[in-house]
């Protein structure tokens, strides 16, 4: 009984988001004692996990098409609890994702599901997996019936708190559903501290009128996060036009940003637009913005500076209204030092600057990530299940990602296709050996080759030094790994062995990304 007051009490306080809603899980898998509690939330065709107990960190960026998953799509199509008998050969959508049976095909198990509704329209699903010889009887699913309905009020309370913060920064018809699903298609993944406290910090920005500058190395996810700043801020409605500064020529540049008319130079047949009108009340995207020609950073500046631009040939001015947000991979300021960009316009777009930090910084995000590669490679291939192996894990944390998310995405899609092209059976779990991945892990900076044990050695990629946090991290993990591999994956009996508390021990290895 007593958990049906946890989710009561929680109700009663404020909470963050995503902590009520992991909240509920666990409180779902103490009632029903059972293995794996997933909380999925629907997003058009598919179930996105918004919260799990006893799943591998990286099922949380798995995103399930419920067409292609049987299970999931019966559970959805009544409001009763749907039960699978343990011999039911329906694939299941978390094999090879239980935290006990990391990589494994799920034993013969239990399991059930119920849809989710709030205020009468489907959410999403919350789905029971149990593991040891124990099964949902009749009463089980009755009360699952019953419970399903705190669970839909705890979620309502979650979402009433998110349109309410969305109203307290101004974005008027906090319509939040409606909102997200523009953000679900570009959807930036992970929970790391560094990257959730940007994330905040752009929200707030966001709403605000000022000028952006995204900075990052290259692949970090620039784009993604300069569609969320436009999805955030008050012209969320308008367009966001997308400007390749890269890709512009210098001499079709200015009729390209500011439009031309009829006869302004031969080709000109016709009167045209150009990106800052179609950006008129909206936001323009200046992606690689170090690129730009001088000559052009010029009228780019002034065109800033008075808010009017000038077809190319036409006498008068128009007004325009737009946001910018400009992004590049360069360091602008050593390209103003180098008099390839011009300070004043620096100083411009530069008002509110964002790094995004690289993706060797965001600890165990690089796994959440990979997990929607993989779940975008399975359906692709056709594949039933797809995973790392635990030391591919290790491998994907150590590396230091020179080319970040965009190489991740690479190093993930070849390993599938390759482990699939070497004869992989696709009816199966296949799973990714480290081999596959093909990073360059057992070059060491000191040049020494790899000492013997099977966890890999830490990354450096493209002759990057090896930064002295990663190594001490991969130090530990390596450690931790080889403790309860002694103690058979004893966790109290490891922590005794290292000589840590067994909470801080799972704490350690929790940030680590080895659990
Ligand atoms: N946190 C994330 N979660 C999921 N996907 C991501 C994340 N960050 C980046 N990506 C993906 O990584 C790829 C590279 O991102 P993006 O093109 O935005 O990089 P960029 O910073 O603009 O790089 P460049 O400087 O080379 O242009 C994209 O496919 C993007 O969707
Ligand atoms: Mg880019």
């Amino acid at each position: 009984m007593e958990n049906h007051y946890a989710i009561f009490a929680d109700l009663a306080n404020k909470l963050p988001h995503a902590v009520r809603l992991q909240r509920v899980a666990s409180a779902v898998r103490q009632q029903f004692q059972c293995g794996a509690v997933g909380l999925l939330k629907l997003d058009g065709e598919t179930l996105r996990p918004v919260a799990a107990e006893g799943l591998v960190r990286e099922a949380l960026g798995r995103r399930f098409e419920i067409a292609r998953h049987p299970r999931l799509a019966a559970i959805m199509a009544s409001r009763a609890p749907t039960r699978f008998e343990p011999g039911s050969t329906l694939p299941d959508p978390y094999d090879g994702l239980l935290d006990e049976h990391q990589g494994q095909p799920l034993p013969v198990h239990d399991c059930m599901g119920i849809s989710l509704h709030i205020e009468g329209r489907p959410w999403g699903a919350l789905t029971l997996d149990a593991l040891h010889r124990m099964t949902f009887d009749d009463a089980a699913r009755m009360e699952l019936q019953r419970y399903a309905l705190m669970v839909e009020a705890a979620i309502r309370v979650a979402e009433l708190e998110q349109e309410n913060q969305a109203l307290r920064m101004g974005r008027g018809n906090a319509d939040v559903s409606a909102d997200e699903s523009v953000v679900g298609k570009t959807e930036i993944i992970g929970h790391s501290k560094v990257l959730q406290r940007l994330l905040h910090e752009l929200d707030v920005v966001a709403d605000s009128e000022l000028p952006v500058l995204l900075t990052g190395e290259t692949g970090v996810g620039k784009e993604l996060f300069a569609h969320r700043l436009h999805q955030h801020s008050r012209r969320h409605g308008k367009p966001m036009v997308h400007v390749n500064c890269a890709a512009l020529p210098e001499s079709l540049a200015e009729s390209e940003l500011f439009g031309h008319v009829k006869g302004a130079f031969s080709g000109a047949t016709a009167d045209r637009p150009g990106r800052f009108e179609a950006a008129d009340g909206g936001t323009l995207f200046l992606d690689e913005v170090g690129e730009l020609p001088l000559s052009i950073q010029a009228k780019l500046l002034r065109a800033l500076q008075n808010g009017e631009i000038q077809r190319l040939g036409a006498d008068r001015t128009l007004r325009v209204d737009v946001r910018v947000i400009a992004a590049t991979n360069r360091h602008l300021g050593n390209s103003v030092r180098d008099g390839h960009f011009r300070a004043d316009l620096y100083h411009r777009l530069s008002v509110y600057p964002a790094l995004i930090p690289p993706l060797r910084e965001r600890g165990s995000d690089v796994l959440e990530i990979a997990g929607s590669f993989l779940e975008q490679n399975r359906s692709r291939l056709g594949v039933r299940s797809l995973r790392l192996a635990p030391a591919s894990e290790e491998a994907l944390l150590a590396y230091d990602w020179p080319g970040n998310v965009r190489e991740l995405e690479h190093v993930i899609s070849r390993a599938a296709l390759r482990a699939v092209s070497r004869g992989a059976d696709r009816a199966d779990i296949v799973t990714l050996e480290p081999e596959l991945l093909g990073l360059d892990v057992a070059a060491r900076p000191d040049g020494q080759p790899e000492t013997a044990g099977n966890a890999p050695l830490p990354a450096t990629a493209g002759g990057t030094p090896l930064s002295l946090k990663n190594a001490m991290e991969a130090c530990q993990r390596q450690t931790i790994r080889a403790a309860l591999d002694r103690t058979q994956q004893n966790w109290a009996e490891a922590a005794r062995l290292l000589k840590l508390d067994a909470s801080n021990l799972h704490k350690l290895a929790r940030r680590l990304g080895i659990k």
